[in-house]
């Protein structure tokens, strides 16, 4: 019998840091409640939770609030309280124009998308109290929230805002005993990823600007997920997970 539950939403398939975290989650004790965007995700999807014994999964769509009072249901149906929620959302159509040429309505739609939803989705599981006192929320970030990062583009400024949300709301949360956090991985390749222009370069940069030599892996990343989840001190915090990569300033080859 596993002893705590953990909603996932942003899984694609095994690449997905999502992945990487629900497998280290299952494997430290959890019941998975995975969902899927769409019937084209979900073959992939399952890919990932078959193996970690999960029957049910949902569709969501951020904005679909019939989805996620089916989520809702589901829980109260069987019983069910959640200890976890991971919010691992990220979309912005317009992620390969520079910033400056980016529209209200891309960047909006970012925004709801990729941060605000995490608001969202909270506010519906606690009106609903299906999320445990001593529960904790996860989000993803990444250092170009701080830095502007070539490429990253609008979704800098869009994670900037997700890290304020996660301040905001484990200000809110805290006196329900839920704690908000984010962790913030170095780059890694994935569907998501890869619609950023030059990402396989970042990649590049980020290993040799690591005084280590190397990137985080899934298993690096989701680690540190399932610490920052289950340390009952953790919260409104962004913790980086990215060798160091971006605490440091590497001079060009020709310096003095
Ligand atoms: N890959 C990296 O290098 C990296 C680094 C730092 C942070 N992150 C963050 O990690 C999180 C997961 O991304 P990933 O890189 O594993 O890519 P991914 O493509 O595996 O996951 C992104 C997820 O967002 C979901 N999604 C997109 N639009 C949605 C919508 N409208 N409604 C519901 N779900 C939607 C997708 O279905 C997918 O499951 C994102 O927040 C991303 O910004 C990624």
């Amino acid at each position: 019998m596993r002893k705590k539950n953990a909603l996932i939403i942003g899984i694609a398939n095994p690449e997905s840091i999502n992945a990487g975290i629900a497998e280290e989650l299952y494997a430290n004790g959890y019941n998975i409640v995975p969902t899927y965007l769409n019937e084209k995700a979900l073959p992939h999807v399952k890919s990932v939770t078959d193996p970690l014994g999960v029957e049910d999964l949902f569709p969501f769509q951020v904005g679909n609030m019939d989805q996620l009072q089916a989520i809702i249901e589901y829980l109260q149906e069987s019983g069910m309280r959640l200890d976890a929620v991971v919010h691992g959302i990220a979309f912005a159509s317009e992620i390969k124009k520079d910033l400056h040429e980016v529209s209200w309505k891309s960047f909006k739609d970012s925004v709801r998308i990729s941060a605000f939803s995490m608001v969202e989705i909270v506010a519906a599981l606690i009106r609903a109290d299906v999320l445990n006192p001593g529960g904790s929320v996860l989000t993803l970030s990444y250092i170009g929230s701080h830095l502007a990062v070539e490429g990253y583009n609008m979704m800098g400024p869009v994670k900037s805002v997700l890290e304020a949300l996660v301040r905001g709301l484990a200000s809110e949360l805290g006196g329900k005993g839920i704690r908000v956090n984010a962790v913030s991985p170095g780059p890694v390749m994935t569907r998501a990823a890869s619609g950023i222009k030059g990402f396989s370069s970042l990649i590049r940069y980020a290993q040799t600007a690591s005084p280590l030599g190397r990137t985080a892996t899934l298993e690096d990343i989701a680690k540190m997920a399932h610490e920052v989840l289950s340390n009952p001190s953790i919260n409104g915090a962004v913790y980086l997970v990215d060798d160091g990569s971006s605490v440091v300033v590497t001079l060009p080859d020709d310096s003095c």
